[in-house]
Order: structure tokens, then sequence, then C-alpha cells
């Protein structure tokens, strides 16, 4: 067999899966709370079975005052109580396996939440004690130390620290925070810190849950050497060294850290799995993703391209470039809890999809998607990144071609990007909770109401409208996902060429397995073949536009 077959074996199986991310307040409500829980994700099992999806991934299901959703995290080794407890999460892992789905879980190591045991006691501790120490608590500037130590920017706002009060009243120490000012930044040069997270490393491990995605996994490690402090007032890329000396992202030393993760991964049987959640120049994911570290790196490049048959290609034959160079195999992913999601990006106009925020501040932003194109556009997308070598990553709600609910009232909103944006872009829209029934106070989410307001028109997309409805997007990710376990071979494939039609990716896998997409509008010819799925309507021998076809040849 050749070096990257596609083993389903024991220690294999992420290297093709196809993982289902879940956010778990948003997915299922047990109880009636408005709030998403454990039991609920354990009620849905059998419709994730039925999805065929290989495992899940939760996004954070911690205790948390919910600062950024969950990415506050005040206890990394506890469930927040609204969603469940470890009981719980113990009957809902049991649930999964019994039907061959793996689970992965969320870890967030840059930072905790503000409400963290550690952090209540860096505030009570004095300047330069041990609790301070793992955090990263700096001196103002100016005579008084009112001025914050370094011109940092944070994710969510204008600056990066904050100032405290001492125990004794005075204004105190600032403390750094790339996110939310409840999202104080760890110090990974305290020993403390590092055997913590091995800790929970174990902890979440012993309990049988199967992978760990990494978040801000490029940030651990600052330079914070004899006194330094990062200066920054922009995270784009362009301005991030790409060399492993960033004062801030990205620096060499943070391998050391997961290097030591790999090994306790290892210990167990199969080894644990992780992908990172590096926001990195490309040339840098592979570190990462290496054998040594944790395995795989996410790659965001389709998230952010437009519908274009030669920026798909190259981007693809990137990202192949890449593993087959580290031994790694691809992420492929459109959406998440982070972005917009890709049925409404994929229906936007080219000038809306390259200014993001101007869209989404625009009072008309609804009216200028193409619902119904953004939808052909999506289904022919996922079908295409299934046919290729490696994993994908869904998100939940994209098997319904949901589109982003987009009339959240701003007093409704939730996403501090939101505040700190001043209303420029929101991450609640894709985060609404899952519509299940055309009827019911939430759609079927549960029998309370939803913690974000749902829109009205999902009374016409939902599990129950789609669910054995021929050509439904539902059952075209059903059907394409059973069809794709019989067919994922070798992680290889070869491109067939299409010298005079710049609007198709045409591919075949070792075993015969052959997609075609028609990203333009006119119809192209069907190649000959048995055709096994379409993601829309063709005709005797032609494939419509905005459309993936996969054939046997
Ligand atoms: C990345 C997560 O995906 C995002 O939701 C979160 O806000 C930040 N990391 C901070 O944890
Ligand atoms: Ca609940």
């Amino acid at each position: 067999m050749a070096e990257h077959t596609f083993l389903r074996g024991p220690k294999d199986w992420w290297r093709q899966a196809v993982v289902y991310q879940i956010y778990p307040r948003s997915y299922a409500d047990n109880n009636g709370d408005g709030i998403g829980d454990l039991k609920g994700i354990t009620s849905r099992v059998p419709y994730l079975k039925e999805l065929g999806v290989d495992a899940v991934w939760l996004s954070p299901f911690y205790p948390s005052e919910l600062a950024d959703g969950g990415y506050d995290v005040a206890d990394y080794r506890n469930i927040d109580p609204r969603i469940g407890t470890l009981e719980e999460f113990d009957e809902m892992l049991e649930a999964l396996h019994a039907v061959g789905i793996r689970v992965f879980v969320d870890v967030v190591p840059n930072h905790s939440s503000d409400q963290h045991e550690w952090f209540q006691a860096a505030l009570k501790a004095p300047k330069g004690s041990p609790e301070r120490d793992r955090y990263i608590f700096r001196d103002g500037k100016g005579e008084h130390g009112e001025i914050r130590p370094s011109e940092l920017c944070s994710h969510f706002g204008p600056t990066a620290w904050t100032r405290i009060t001492e125990p004794d009243g005075t204004p105190g120490q600032w403390y750094m925070h790339l996110f939310a000012k409840e999202q104080p930044d760890f110090n990974w040069d305290n020993q403390e810190v590092r055997d913590d997270f091995i800790k929970t490393a174990r902890f979440w491990s012993d309990r049988g849950v199967d992978g760990f995605r990494i978040d801000v996994a490029h940030a651990l490690v600052k330079n914070l050497k004899d006194g330094h402090l990062p200066e920054r007032l922009s995270f784009d890329l362009s301005v991030m060294k790409n060399d492993g000396t960033d004062d801030l992202f990205d620096r060499d030393e943070v391998h050391e850290i997961y290097k030591s993760w790999r090994q306790v991964y290892n210990e167990y049987d199969p080894p644990r799995v992780a992908v990172a959640e590096a926001w990195v120049h490309a040339n840098r994911r592979a570190a990462y993703a290496s054998e040594e570290g944790l395995g795989q790196s996410f790659s965001f490049d389709l998230a952010f391209e437009p519908w274009n048959a030669k920026k798909f290609h190259n981007t693809i034959q990137y990202n192949l470039d890449a593993s087959a160079k580290t031994g790694s195999s691809n992420t492929w992913v459109f959406s998440n809890h982070d972005v917009i999601r890709h049925a409404t990006r994929f229906g936007l106009d080219a000038e809306s999809l390259s200014n993001l925020p101007k869209w989404f501040r625009s009072a008309d932003r609804e009216s200028k998607i193409n619902k119904e194109l953004g939808l052909a556009r999506a289904r022919a997308a996922t079908m295409l990144i299934f046919a290729l070598p490696g994993s994908t990553y869904l998100y939940q709600g994209e098997e319904l071609g949901l589109h982003e609910p987009l009339n959240i009232p701003s007093e409704q909103m939730q996403d501090p990007q939101w505040f700190r944006s001043e209303g420029s872009i929101s991450r609640d829209g894709c985060r609404v909770p899952m519509p299940w029934t055309s009827t019911g106070s939430s759609f079927g989410f549960g029998p309370g109401g939803a913690h974000l307001p749902q829109p009205e028109w999902f009374k016409d997309v939902n599990v129950e409208k789609q669910d054995g409805v021929a050509g439904s997007t539902l059952e075209l990710y059903r059907t394409a996902l059973m069809l794709r376990k019989g067919l994922v071979c070798a992680e290889k494939l070869t491109w067939n060429k299409h010298w005079f039609n710049s609007n198709v990716l045409d591919f075949t896998r070792p075993n015969g397995w052959r997609s075609v997409t028609n990203f333009g509008n006119k119809p192209i010819k069907l190649p000959k073949g048995k055709v096994l799925l379409s993601s829309g309507p063709i005709n005797a021998n032609s494939i419509p536009g905005n459309t993936t076809v996969w054939l046997q040849s």
C-alpha cells in the first residue's frame, strides 16, 4: 500500500474523517431553559449516526461567564452546570462511541476566564506573587502607573491591557488579554501553567475523549524576556513575522509545548489526536501539523475564497503539497462558529464578499444575498471537498443549507466582537440555535425558547422539512457521506484538465472516483462514467452551472 493510504485502522481514523462541529449551547436543549445541553446532544446521537459523520467536535462546554461564547473558561476540567454534568458528559461520550462516532473537545490554552480561580487568586495576591506570575501582569507607565504598559491591541477591541484595582482599593497593575478583558492571557513561561494543561489533557483523555481542537494555538508564547512587551496595533497576518521570531504569535518555542502534549497523547491507545487553530503564514502551519506536534492544523484558506475555480484549484493544490511534505492530512473547512455561513457567503456579490464588515453594516445586507445561488454553490462546494483527500470539518446546520440569520436585534447580540467592533460584524448569526422542526417555540431546539432569536424562515428550513425528502440538502449530505465511506481511498488525486474552460475543477482519485465542479453559469459536457451523485439537478449530457457531479470512471 502507498504511504498515505485510506487506513481506517485504529491510529489513522482521523486522516480522512468527517468531523462535525457542535456549538453545544445552540444544538439541542433538553430541559427547556433556552440553552443547548449535553443531554440534548445525546438525544441527537441517532441523527448524527444517520448523517454519517465520523466524529464530533464540541466547542467549549466548560463553566464560563460567557464573555466570549464559552471561550472564556473558568474551569478546564468541569462542565457548565447550565450545560450538564460530568456524568452526563460520560453518557454522551458513551452514546456517541456506541455508534462509532469519535469526540473532540476544545482546549483554550492562551487565556482563561477572569472567573478562573487562578485569576481570582492573582487579583487578591500582591504584585510579584506566584499567583500573578501565572498571568501577564505589568506596571503601567506614567507617574502613577496610569498609562497602559504597551501599545498592544486586542482582537476584540482597542487595547489588550486592563488595569486592576489592588486589594487595598488603589488603582493597580495591568494585565494582558489578546481577546476580551474577561479573557486574561496565561504566562506560558510559568511551569504551573504548563503542568496544569498536561493535567487537563490527561483528564479528558482518561475519560475517553479521542481528540482535541486547540484554540489560538499560535499565541501561547510571547516575547516577554528582559522586560520586553509586545506592541502591535493590528493583527493582520501581513504584520506577523514568518520566521518564528514574532513578538506575539507563532514563536518557535510554542512547539516545545505541543511536543510535551504529544507525548501525553501518545500514552493512549489509540493515540489522542489534535488539530491546531493556528492563524499563521501558510508556510508555518507544517510545524503544528507535524507528527511530533499536534498532528493536524486547520487551513481556513477555502473559507476566504470566492466562488472561483482557479482560486479553489490553487488553494487546494497548495494545501495538498503542504500535507505531502508534513505527512499530515488536510483539513477542509467552509464554516464554523466564527464565520458567516458559507451558503450566504457564496450568494454575495464580489464587492460585499471582499469587505464583509461593510456589507454587514449596510441596512440592505439581506437583499444583497442571492440565496438560491448561494445554496447551489454551497452544495457543490461541499461535494467537492468531500471528494478531496483529507479530513473535512463541518459546522452544525450546514447540512440543512442554512443561511446566516441576519436580523438579530442589537440588544440580543452576545458576541463581544459585535460590541467591541461597534456593530461591524457579529458571529451570533451562525450561532443561532438549530432548527429541528417546522413548528414549536424554538423549532424543536427544545421545549422552551432559544437563547438567540431564530428567524421566521426556519419554519421552511429545518430537519423535519428535509428528512427523507429527495434533493433536500440534508439528504444530499447523508447520501454523499454514505457514498464517501465506500469511496475513500489513497490520499491522492489527479487533475483532469479542461483547457478551454477555466470554470471547471475536475479530478479523479486513485480508485476512479471522479468529482467535477462547474463553477460557471453555463452548462458543461457531462464526462463519461457512472453518475453517483450530483449537488443539483443535471441533464442527460450536461452539468449545469454551480453544480458538482461525482462519477465512477
Ligand atoms: C478562536 C475561537 O474560535 C473564537 O470563537 C474565540 O473567540 C477565540 N479563539 C478566543 O478564544
Ligand atoms: Ca438546557
